[in-house]
């Protein structure tokens, strides 16, 4: 008889995206003429930029010669790579990481969830509600919780809160924790963390031994030049965090795949003897055993990224996603909705309209409009009564969904 891993079973549904393509794949089917816009997961649609498309080709050209070619390639991900990331996003904004802290991977939602490899099963487990729903999923997979109650919160974590009076930053936690996890720009409220409230966390898991788990995935789309797009750029965060980084909103990647992970070598957990560990090494380790890599045509891509010609297509792309976001903020709150975010991230947090619940606006702007949207109540109970738009669209589509969704309220 083999025995499951039982804490699966406290999922209660399935995970946010996969069940809203559900509900949508049923709508289309019973409604083959909708022509239906899909803004609800955060899936990039413009094609890779022509820096990007020839560095790969001609890592495909190079893979087909005996001379060039090359098989598993290093597990921690290819030098070229890590000394562009460590030279361009961190030592060039002041910020002191080395190549060898860098650990190039194919994903932040992986390396969110398998980081828990590395940590033990009775760390008190901080995470913002409304959040990224990987974090606690992933948490619940490795048996770090209870059940959920009523509205879907899981025994065992700590949930901060993020609301209209905190601008959806939640504040520091009221009860001792060891392991937190931060996400700016915000996913799913588009909200940004100024270096104040960074340095506050800091200071805080400094104070508390606790370690930070900081998701950057959305750091490239930060236009105000006083906010951070590193944890890394306020002191001391490389005694107490770990930063995750992706290519694929920032370049298109979000099928080609390609991420990173920051940590610091003078980051150290505890052992049950009490003793210091490198959490560096446990996550080589981790990486080593069970990782062999991001494909090498792929590092290429995402190295192309950082010479001047794929610098500049990367802008492109941002502003183009950030004018979608831009259109659907001006347009949703002269619609006479409350947005939030949307300035220094892709996407917009609306409170939906006259009461409805997040499922209920979901369901009349599918029905009505064809336009999907996430319900916030599935990032968190605290979601509940907001609704996310995702920026990554056509232009065209984006004016069209705004119209329509216009045509309903
Ligand atoms: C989202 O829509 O929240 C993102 O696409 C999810 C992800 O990056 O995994």
């Amino acid at each position: 008889m083999v025995h499951i891993n039982h804490h699966y079973l406290k999922l209660r549904a399935g995970y946010l995206f996969p069940e809203i393509a559900r509900r949508v794949n049923a709508f289309a089917q019973a409604n083959p003429q909708a022509r239906i816009i899909r803004m609800g997961i955060g899936d990039v649609t413009e094609p890779l930029t022509p820096a990007i498309t020839k560095a790969m080709h001609e890592a495909v050209d190079e893979m087909a010669q005996r001379s060039s070619f090359k098989g598993y390639g290093p597990e921690q991900g290819y030098g070229f790579l890590r000394e562009a990331v460590a030279e361009q996003d961190f030592r060039a904004r002041g910020v002191d990481i080395s190549a060898d802290e860098i650990f190039i991977s194919d994903g932040s939602k992986c390396d969110t969830g398998n980081i828990l490899d590395i940590f033990g099963c009775d760390n008190r487990i901080a995470i913002s509600d409304p959040v990224y729903p990987v974090y606690v999923d992933t948490n619940v997979m490795a048996g770090h919780t209870g059940p959920a109650d009523e509205s879907g919160r899981f025994e065992g974590l700590v949930y901060l809160v993020g609301n209209e009076a905190n601008g959806f930053v939640p504040e520091l936690p009221s009860e001792p924790v060891d392991l937190i996890y931060l996400c700016y720009p915000n996913n799913p409220t588009g909200t940004v963390a100024s270096r104040e409230t960074l340095a506050r966390w800091v200071q805080y898991a400094k104070a508390s031994n606790a370690l930070i788990l900081f998701d950057a995935a959305y750091e490239a789309f930060i236009s105000d030049p006083s906010i951070p797009h590193s944890i890394f750029e306020i002191e001391g965060a490389k005694d107490v965090a770990v930063e995750f980084r992706s290519f694929s909103k920032s370049i298109g990647f979000t099928g080609i795949r390609c991420a990173l992970t920051v940590v610091p070598k003078q980051l150290m957990g505890t052992a049950p003897g009490g003793e210091r560990v490198s959490i560096h090494q446990l996550w080589n380790r981790r990486q080593s055993t069970k990782f062999n890599g991001a494909s090498y045509v792929v590092q290429k891509g995402a190295a192309a990224a950082y010479t001047p010609e794929g610098r500049a297509e990367m802008r492109g792309l941002i502003e183009f996603y950030m004018n979608n976001a831009r259109l659907l903020r001006e347009g949703l709150t002269a619609a006479g909705l409350t947005v939030f975010g949307g300035v220094n991230a892709p996407y917009v947090w609306v409170r939906t309209p006259a009461g409805l619940g997040s499922w209920e606006f979901f369901d009349l702007l599918l029905s009505k409009a064809n336009v999907v949207g996430t319900p916030g109540s599935g990032f968190g109970a605290a979601g509940e009564g907001y609704f996310r738009l995702s920026a990554f669209n056509s232009l065209a589509n984006v004016q069209e969904a705004l119209q329509r969704i216009r045509g309903v309220l």
